[in-house]
């Protein structure tokens, strides 16, 4: 039983939005994100780091979400930029449901437990600097303070690992509010993706303030999903 996770499969069964159109790193994606999950097994667990579809609504993105649920072991999902098929849970849990999938679950202001003392939180996230940030990213970047703070509340005195979609450490970027809040909780590692091609160079990982960061991108990870908790 393992814990892995990956970000932006961007995939794009129904809709014409093939990837490989941003560079050869994209080439093949699909048949290599199916190859990367195929070392995995039915008691391993992966969170997806948003950017899941392409699709424009759920109905859009069904082939992606019966190809998620084809790969082994349970998903725990969240929402990234261009999800653009993102509902209510109780909308997108009745669409899975009437559609038999059975594997995939939502991370939206909750959290879920993980082996004996390890729990998994998380939400999108967003990028914010109180100097430059408009208003409304204000907006936006307080909504997700609080489903985060939700998220990390929920897994009580659990080790927490975050989940999120923009990673809140990136160059010289580093997302104050989201950092405070890691600090709060005592947060033990924090995966994010959202980031690709070019500016993959400047991603950061390793320590920072006491937080493991890790980049789960796709396209930084060469496809396959990335090992967190356990072993392989
Ligand atoms: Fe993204």
């Amino acid at each position: 039983m393992s814990l892995y996770a990956i970000g932006d499969l961007h995939l794009s069964s129904s809709v014409n939005k093939p990837m490989d159109v941003f560079g050869s790193a994209w080439e093949n994606y699909t048949s290599r994100i199916i190859e990367g999950f195929s070392t995995l097994g039915e008691n391993d667990t992966t969170v997806l780091c948003g950017d899941l579809s392409w699709g424009m609504d759920l109905a859009q993105s069904l082939d992606d979400f019966k190809l998620i649920d084809s790969f082994p072991g349970k998903k725990i999902i969240l929402k990234g930029n261009h999800d653009y098929w993102w509902n209510t849970v109780s909308k997108m849990k009745g669409f899975f449901e009437s559609n038999g999938i059975t594997s995939i679950d939502f991370l939206n202001n909750n959290c879920f437990e993980y082996g004996e003392s390890a729990a998994v939180c998380g939400t999108r996230g967003w990028f914010y600097e109180e100097e430059t940030g408009s208003e409304h990213d204000k907006k936006i970047m307080n909504r997700e303070l609080m489903r985060l703070e939700a998220s990390l509340k929920a897994a009580g005195e659990r080790e927490k690992y975050v989940f999120l979609h923009y990673p809140p450490k990136f160059g010289s970027y580093a997302c104050v509010e989201i950092l405070e809040l890691f600090r709060k909780y005592g947060v033990k590692c924090c995966c994010a993706g959202h980031i690709h091609g070019k500016s993959l160079k400047y991603v950061f990982e390793g320590e920072y303030d006491g937080v493991y960061h890790k980049m789960v991108s796709a396209d930084y990870v060469s496809f396959q999903p990335q090992l967190i908790l356990g072993s392989a």
